[in-house]
């Protein structure tokens, strides 16, 4: 696959599609590694990640099942996001909190900027390893620290659930780029 179909075929994949097979210990350090190598403005390098995987990934359902209960309002609570909630991390090989420790020396966004950077190598080289795996931001995010301690600063912006897949993926669909693109020649 070139570098282009690698990015085009790139797909959210979620748990209900994955199957029981671990991914090796080794792959997951390949694609953190890449992760690694995202661009950094000063190569602060302020992703922080956290990788779930046995039975932690239940522990980890738990609390975004029981967060989401605790924090919703009755008259919005659904039973079904509930218990899909609690069990979309245990149908995953593995979830990667996605953390991030702005350095003080640089606006906010650029470390928020840098760290989803990291985040897309990830997603593509999952891609690229036929391994599903999609970006979840719940509103437990915020919480995350009460679950998993965070150094000072250090704040979580979402779940990197992975698996291996069965079925295939949908090609996606996007807006013309020339709707989104002034070129400027003159
Ligand atoms: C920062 C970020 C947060 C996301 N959060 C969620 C989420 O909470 N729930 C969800 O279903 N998808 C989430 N997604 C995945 C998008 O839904 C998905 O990328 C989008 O539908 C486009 O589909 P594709 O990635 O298959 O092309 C998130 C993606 C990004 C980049």
């Amino acid at each position: 696959m070139t570098i282009d179909d690698i990015i085009r075929q790139r797909r959210a994949v979620f748990p209900a599609q994955y199957i029981d097979q671990e991914i090796p210990e080794s792959e997951i350090k390949q694609i953190l590694e890449n992760a690694n190598w995202a661009p950094t403005h000063k190569k602060t390098q302020p992703w922080r990640f956290k990788v779930f995987r046995g039975p932690s990934l239940v522990r980890l359902g738990d609390f975004l099942a029981d967060w989401y209960k605790e924090n919703t309002p009755a008259e919005k609570f659904k039973e079904i996001k509930f218990n899909k909630t609690r069990k979309k991390a245990a149908k995953s090989a593995c979830v990667i909190a996605i953390c991030m420790k702005p350095d003080p020396s640089l606006p906010e966004w650029e470390e928020l900027a840098a760290t989803a950077c990291a985040v897309q190598n990830m997603w593509l080289s999952c891609s690229a390893r036929d391994i599903g795996c999609y970006w979840s931001s719940p509103k437990s995010i915020y919480d995350f620290g009460s679950f998993f301690p965070l150094d000072q600063g250090e704040k979580c912006i979402g779940f990197f659930y992975m698996g291996y897949y069965d079925g295939n993926l949908t090609s996606g669909e996007r807006n013309p780029m020339s709707e989104r693109v002034v070129w400027v020649d003159k």
